[in-house]
């Protein structure tokens, strides 16, 4: 470590600004202001208007939101998709069965025809933003409550949603940033006919699971490819045998030269959340009180659901994309609380703190900014211990099926009942297909299991806050208390819910002891004493202030808007990190297949290798996929902005050509979603040569390669 600091302010000595990283998730409306110069002068040979343009077909009619949570692109005229396979993951185990096992075996349609349609999944295109600042916040002034505040902005925003929508042909979504300081509207196409071409096998798509999950060197080939479909006029349509591939705007165009440390790289994706303005204490709440029971929380879930997981390869495909997202998120805090306590983050923030508070209290600034930084530390020791509570209680709602059931079934079962006769055989054919699928999506003995280890987690740590009425009452036996939920409730059975059908009665849903419980548990979660009550409507506004406060005295060097699911990018270069023992590739900036093939563990969960895969390595089967150097590239580095959402955003070279596909963080940079470390923070990319020798020539689908335009 202490070799690593020397080297590097050597570094930065010597070359300046060169090793920067670049920190920075822009928005594209301000390229042209404000990056394009830069961007030029590091190897953007693409114009703004090139990458963004209202009138003009641009690079960003190529990247698509997936399915909410995550980036894809298009790279096909023939609206082709590559996303991530974590990102696909949900679909992709979704369409598998045991007998015909995609998740496990890999799939690629041989045909259009083969292509086979999730129940639900989405694509959104951007079409335009543009800023509203000005008339949002003329509808405000200082004097109103958060309340009063929100309710006039809600108002505005309704209006121009309304104004751009033009008829519902859009989606229209009005966005704050810099904690309520500018609001910008989007503007969006949604497509739901989307279908799934192609992925490599859960052990090549998955390769190194969660020991690998977060870290470098890494081998993975987190890929997966899906199709936009659309009506014959290109109009986005509900599923149907007619629908044809949508034929996009724009397609990216795939580069296999292969990438150099230092080559200019940039990534266009929607990052989810960063929390870049966050106060000192907001940082120990999360590594003392919040983190820690999130950890603690979501591995009390995973390790019930594994249990089961492990006994059938049918429950392992019910639960494989719950437990792999509740397994990222408890890697991911683990890995903050670790790095947010190396780097001693709270302690600098609260020296930029110190510095803001001096300013503040200038006599010119006191009025409006005086008390900013105490009533922002007042909040956070006055809700320390409920983030502690909250985090428990999430942690159980998220990882048992059960513990939301009032909020969706349940609500849906009691409007059934109130309503008249007609009413209800409407409503009964949505709600029979909704309760056959809440009984395909869980395994009864797993989730009994899951929510007797959380009630009992969740009663006995969160200590400091008062827990909800309906778990104090328990009294310590959560296995007898669990076992006579589900002989006494009408949840706990497929029949028994179909059976509600033909004689519903309200009383009956309100009485049932699991509905009771989850009401219970979310109106708790829910629920704050006024004294809390008063001190977050004042943090809110204080924090708002604190960073109005930070950009105008220029204490704070940041100039972008934090993430918040909003279409960005980033720029940088292909980065190395010091040189690291455990990568076999000569700088530490991309993997091998040879690297790969080290860490095979033949039946091991994480790092099993199909056959075909080690034979191929053998003889060098890699085509024109291989380096110029010889070696078969798997991943590399580059020093972009990125977050969780930017998954499957993907890495463009100065020309705006697909060189990889963005997957992943490091962990010694966790602390990034909060504090952007320059010499640290790197984006883990898979390599397009890799992407495309997997569908190539391991899996033999040449006809979707064919299908891409390629530069070689
Ligand atoms: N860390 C990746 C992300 O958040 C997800 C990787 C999924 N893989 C896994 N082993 N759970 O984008």
């Amino acid at each position: 470590m202490k070799q690593l600091k020397i080297s590097l302010v050597a570094i930065l000595v010597l070359v300046g600004s060169f090793a920067r990283a670049d920190e920075g998730m822009w928005f594209l409306m301000f390229l042209d202001r404000l990056n394009h110069r830069d961007m030029q002068k590091m190897g953007l040979q693409l114009t703004a208007e090139e990458i963004y343009s209202i009138n003009n077909h641009s690079l960003k009619d190529a990247i698509v939101q997936f399915n909410g949570g995550c980036t894809a692109e298009v790279i096909s005229k023939d609206g082709l998709l590559l996303t991530n396979h974590h990102c696909g993951y949900d679909a992709i185990a979704e369409l598998s069965t045991p007998e015909h096992n995609y998740l496990k075996n890999g799939y690629w349609a041989a045909s259009r025809k083969e292509e086979l349609k999730p129940k639900s999944l989405y694509v959104r295109f951007f079409v335009r933003m543009d800023d509203v600042s000005k008339r949002i916040l003329s509808k405000v002034n200082s004097g109103m409550t958060e309340a009063d505040r929100e309710k006039a902005i809600n108002a505005e925003i309704a209006v121009i949603e309304k104004e751009n929508n033009e008829g519902g042909k859009y989606t229209v979504s009005v966005r704050s940033f810099f904690q309520g300081n500018e609001f910008y509207y989007f503007v969006y196409q949604d497509y739901k006919d989307v279908r799934l071409v192609g992925t490599p096998p859960e052990s090549v798509g998955k390769y190194g699971g969660d020991t690998d999950n977060w870290e470098w060197p890494r081998h993975t080939g987190d890929f997966s490819m899906f199709r936009v479909y659309a009506d014959a006029n290109g109009n986005p349509a509900e599923y149907s045998t007619s629908n044809v591939p949508l034929h996009p705007k724009y397609h990216l165009t795939v580069n296999l030269k292969g990438v150099q440390e230092n080559d200019f790289a940039m990534i266009l994706g929607y990052p989810g959340r960063t929390n870049r303005w966050m106060p000192a204490g907001g940082i120990e709440q999360n590594v003392k009180f919040a983190y820690p029971a999130w950890v603690e929380g979501s591995k009390t879930g995973m390790d019930q659901m594994k249990k089961y997981m492990d006994q059938s390869e049918a429950v392992n495909l019910i639960y494989a994309s719950k437990y792999a997202g509740v397994a990222n998120y408890w890697k991911n805090r683990q890995g903050m609380i670790d790095a947010l306590t190396k780097f001693q983050t709270a302690k600098s923030k609260s020296e930029q703190e110190a510095k803001f508070n001096k300013w503040a209290n200038k006599a010119e600034n006191k009025v409006k900014y005086g008390n900013v930084v105490a009533t922002i530390n007042n909040y956070y020791k006055l809700t320390n211990e409920k983030s502690r509570h909250d985090n428990y209680l999430q942690q159980l709602l998220r990882t048992s099926a059960y513990g939301t059931i009032s909020r969706t079934l349940g609500k849906q079962l009691s409007a059934y009942a109130a309503a008249n006769t007609e009413e209800r055989s409407k409503m009964r054919p949505d709600l029979e297909a909704g309760i056959k699928s809440f009984f395909e999506e869980l395994y009864l003995p797993a989730e009994k299991d899951i929510l007797k280890a959380q009630l009992a987690l969740y009663a006995t740590k969160s200590v400091g806050y008062d827990i909800a009425p309906s778990v104090k009452k328990i009294g310590g036996d959560y296995e007898k208390y669990v076992n006579s939920l589900f002989t006494l409730s009408l949840f706990a059975s497929e029949e028994k819910m179909m059976a509600f059908l033909d004689l519903p009665s309200e009383g009956m849903i309100t009485n049932d002891p699991i509905y009771a419980l989850s009401n219970d548990l979310i109106a708790h979660l829910g629920s704050k004493s006024d004294e809390i009550a008063k001190a977050q409507n004042d943090f809110q506004a204080s924090f708002r202030l604190l960073v109005e406060g930070l950009r105008e005295s220029n204490l704070a060097p940041i100039k972008y808007p934090d993430a918040n699911s909003t279409l960005r990018l980033t720029y940088g270069k292909v980065r190395s990190l010091p040189a690291d023992k455990r990568n076999d590739a000569k700088v530490n900036f991309y993997t091998t297949m040879d690297g790969l093939v080290k860490k095979y563990k033949a039946g091991d969960d994480e790092f099993d290798l199909p056959a075909r895969m080690l034979e191929m390595h053998k003889n060098k089967d890699y085509g024109q996929y291989a380096d110029k150097k010889g070696y078969m590239p798997v991943c590399f580095l580059t020093d972009n902005d990125i977050t969780g959402g930017n998954s499957g955003s993907p890495v463009l070279n100065g020309k705006g050509e697909l060189i990889g596909l963005a997957f992943d963080g490091n962990i010694e940079a966790m602390a990034g979603d909060v504090i952007f470390d320059n010499k640290l923070q790197r984006t883990i990319n898979v390599d397009i040569r890799y992407v495309l020798w997997l569908i190539d020539k391991f899996s033999g689908a040449s006809h979707i390669v064919n299908e891409m335009d390629i530069v070689k």
